[in-house]
């Protein structure tokens, strides 16, 4: 059978692949302690499944406008207002099945063969391959563990060229947990302003930011370029909604029009249900996202100290989203485990721990861990990833200590 040509430069997302196996252990009765997951483990809000009861035993079960019933579009500019100071209308935003396809539209929406978008690495899967689909290639400008992964501007804006046609910022990150300052952003908006380049930022783990620094990125880039900006989030992450499918983007009104266009005909509106659903999550107290920002950091200074106590587990502490990133190359072996992925593989089959591989996300060498699981859940994965590694050591299949 002869696919399309798109679809030899993509891969299956590698986070699903990992769910997938750790499913098939489950499933034949192991006690897999799965870190792979990229969702939280909290329940979704009560006065949001509310909303949600209600709307069905209202009825309010058919199609939709395709960008979203206006209440909802509303109450995503109500809540950028309250949180970000800043406005935008109704019309400056469509609802997305999560922020996957409010990326997935922009880039459609945006992107052409012979265009490059610039990101940086290590990325999160889709942000390279939805790039790929759009027939555009993807420019990846690497980030390093030695300084926290930080997201720089001097770097992204040597990587520029005459065909780049945007950039995409994923803060706080996913993998890495880096997060972008005001003063790179602004940087970078200043070169992207001068070329007539767009920014699109991957804004998904928005609320989950743990030291008090300044992360109003609407607000910079507003300030100096509306009319190339794209916001793309949702609210998987902030109010445990990921099953849910409500996202969105925010740019200018021509930019979303032409994101309903592709929406229009791929998926139409999103559920209905989910549609009241978060309005209550955006326009309702947000002592949750509080409540739930508190336990993963604690969870976080839990498991970064659990892990580092083993000096041969590098990772640096994560300022945002819900993931560590150690290093683990130093620790790789020719004589036994030679990569991530078989680190990932044997840990699974040898203690049924679930990570994700560095490789998926661009960086062999590493392993994503999310700690949005319970804390006991946690202590016992870690104590399991330690004795592997010792057992490993002892039997020469990794090195040992320096
Ligand atoms: C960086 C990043 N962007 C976007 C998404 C997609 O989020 P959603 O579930 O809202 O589509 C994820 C999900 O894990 C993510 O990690």
């Amino acid at each position: 059978m002869t696919f399309a040509g798109r679809m030899s430069k993509v891969t299956v997302s590698p986070t699903l692949k990992v769910a997938a196996d750790a499913e098939r252990l489950r499933r034949a009765g192991v006690d897999v302690v799965d870190l792979g997951a990229g969702e939280p483990d909290f329940a979704t809000p009560a006065h949001v499944k509310q909303a949600a009861h209600r709307a069905l035993d209202g009825n309010f079960t058919k199609y939709t406008p395709t960008p979203g019933v206006m209440e909802l579009r509303e109450a995503v500019a109500q809540r950028y207002q309250a949180d970000y100071g800043v406005s935008f209308t109704p019309e400056e935003v469509i609802i997305t099945a999560g922020a996957k396809q409010a990326l997935y539209n922009s880039a459609m929406a945006l992107f052409d063969a012979g265009d490059e978008v610039i990101t940086h690495g290590p990325f999160w899967p889709s942000i390279g391959d939805q790039v790929k689909l759009a027939g555009a290639a993807p420019v990846i400008v690497q980030t390093h563990m030695e300084d926290g992964f930080t997201i720089k501007a001097a770097p992204i804006v040597e990587a520029i060229t005459p065909r780049t046609k945007a950039i995409i910022v994923n803060s706080p990150c996913n993998p890495t947990g880096a997060v972008i300052s005001e003063t790179e952003m602004a940087a970078i908006a200043d070169a992207a302003t001068a070329r007539g380049i767009w920014v699109i930022v991957d804004f998904t783990y928005e609320k989950l930011i743990y030291e008090p620094v300044a992360h109003n990125l609407i607000k910079v880039l507003f300030d100096r370029m509306r009319d190339k900006t794209v916001i793309c989030s949702a609210a998987s992450k902030a109010y445990a909604m990921t099953g849910w499918r409500c996202g969105w983007a925010i740019g200018p009104k021509d930019v979303i029009a032409q994101m309903n266009v592709v929406q229009g005909h791929s998926t139409s509106n999103i559920n209905s249900i989910t549609q009241k659903a978060a309005i209550a999550a955006l326009t309702g107290p947000q002592d949750g996202v509080t409540a739930m920002l508190n336990e993963y950091r604690h969870r976080r200074d839990a498991v970064h100290g659990w892990l580092t106590g083993d000096s041969r587990i590098v990772c640096v502490k994560p300022s945002g989203a819900f993931y560590l990133f150690p290093y683990i190359a130093d620790l790789l072996s020719p004589a036994g485990i030679l990569s991530s992925g078989e680190f990932a593989e044997a840990l699974l089959k040898e203690v049924a721990v679930a990570v994700t591989p560095g490789e998926g996300f661009d960086a062999p060498g590493y392993f994503r861990l999310s700690y949005a699981t319970s804390m006991e859940r946690l202590k016992e994965g870690c104590e399991r990833i330690k004795a592997f590694v010792r057992t490993l050591e002892s039997t020469g299949k990794l090195t040992a200590a320096r």
